[in-house]
């Protein structure tokens, strides 16, 4: 048989790297070597039995069908509602499109409204699926900068200067994975000044704003005026521990609606009809908000303890962030090249983790943990983190930058 012959398009899609630690990870497990996962952005908490249980009782009430394209009614409503609540930007059903997992968001934005060549700024840091489907659309990720210097937040003055005839989307993702970085009231009102004066259009992904440990969470989408010219990006996954449910959604302008919807038609039909309808006890229900507040109290427990763990390590230093539940520890002190540091924790201290360059070329000198694990484990990665860097063996093999 010829060899198979694959599109040149499918050369300009990336991957997330999470995927393929956490492949190696497995094998490795399977051979008999014991791993601690911090490699994947998922909690490990399970979904709270009310959720389950409304999921459960819609399939017995007859959620096994195609719902309309863009969500049935009566979630799109509990959506609009939740999206008013969380953000304060008045939304209405008619701008909400549920989708099988938030990056459709995305993909979809990019479909509707980049032509090829057109210039997309991405976050760099950042989640690495955004420049994997700007580049899979024919456009051209421009990375903006995010530095520790600035704890994690970008900096808008620097964005302006990255903004040419060709910019047509900013994408934008507070709190952020990878680092954790939170933006301020300031930066977004200044985002979305720059979003007007250069008619920009804003994907405001904050799947993160719920897992919050110090001050409220910003909405861009929620700054005066970005409602027009932004699109929220959320989803189930994180806040209420439901990755596997597969149920993102969106909030944007009607017309752009109308688009995805049609969009939604041509690829998935529609999202899963039970777990769409659980959605409406994961954001309605006290029972749900109970469940995520002892959530977020826990991991806020982790990050206390991973963060003092690893500035405990010489050659570690470790910004403490206010959300998400990753941490983004500067690894330069060490004279590991993040990448080896990466495989050698893997391979040799049982420790499974990112390292910054899988979210793009300014990660360069960090590594990714996620502290979606038991603090028991967590103390256990922080020792084997250690005990790595200081045997005599890692120093043997440790390659030069
Ligand atoms: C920043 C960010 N956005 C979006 C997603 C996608 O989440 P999902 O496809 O489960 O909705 C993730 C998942 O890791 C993420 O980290």
């Amino acid at each position: 048989m010829s060899e198979m012959r694959f599109a040149e398009r499918m050369s300009r899609l990336g991957t997330e790297s999470a995927f393929v630690v956490l492949a190696r990870a497995r094998q490795l497990e399977a051979e008999g070597r014991e791993m601690i996962h911090l490699e994947i952005g998922e909690p490990d908490f399970s979904t709270p039995d009310n959720i389950i249980e409304a999921a459960v009782q819609a399939l017995h009430a007859g959620a096994t069908h195609y719902t309309p394209a863009s969500g049935i009614r009566e979630v799109r409503e509990a959506t609009a509602r939740h999206v008013t609540r969380q953000t304060g930007s008045p939304t209405s059903p008619e701008q909400i499109v549920l989708v099988p997992g938030s990056k459709n968001i995305l993909h979809f934005l990019l479909l509707a409204l980049v032509e090829p060549g057109d210039e997309v700024l991405v976050p760099d840091p950042g989640y690495p699926i955004y420049s994997s489907l700007v580049s899979f659309v024919g456009a051209k990720p421009v990375s903006v900068p995010i530095r520790e210097a600035n704890q994690f937040r970008l900096d808008v003055e620097e964005l302006r200067s990255l903004v040419t005839e060709r910019t047509r989307v900013l994408v934008v993702n507070s709190p952020a994975n990878p680092t954790g970085g939170v933006l301020t009231r300031e930066d977004c009102e200044a985002i979305a000044t720059l979003a007007q004066e250069r008619d920009l259009f804003v994907l405001s992904d904050e799947i993160y704003s719920r897992i919050v440990y110090d001050g409220a969470h910003v909405s861009l989408y929620g700054i005066d005026g970005m409602a027009e010219r932004c699109v929220l990006m959320d989803g189930l996954s994180k806040t209420w521990a439901m990755c596997g449910w597969r149920l993102g959604f969106g909030a944007m302008p009607v017309e752009l609606a109308q688009r995805m919807d049609t969009l939604m038609i041509n690829t998935s039909s529609c999202a899963a009809a039970f777990t769409q309808l659980a959605a409406i006890e994961a954001f309605e229900s006290p029972e749900s908000d109970a469940a995520v507040a002892a959530m977020v109290a826990e991991f806020s427990a982790r990050r206390d303890l991973i963060v003092d763990g690893l500035n405990g390590i010489p050659g570690i230093r470790c910004h403490k962030p206010s959300a998400t539940f990753y941490v983004f520890p500067n690894v330069e002190g060490t004279g590991w090249d993040e990448r080896d540091l990466q495989r050698g924790l893997i391979e040799e201290a049982g420790v499974a983790a990112l390292s910054g360059t899988a979210f793009g070329s300014w990660g360069r000198g960090y590594l990714r943990f996620s502290y979606a694990n038991s603090q028991a484990n967590l103390r256990k990665a922080v020792d084997r983190v250690a005990a790595f860097l200081a045997t005599a063996h890692a120093q043997a093999v440790k390659p030069s930058r």
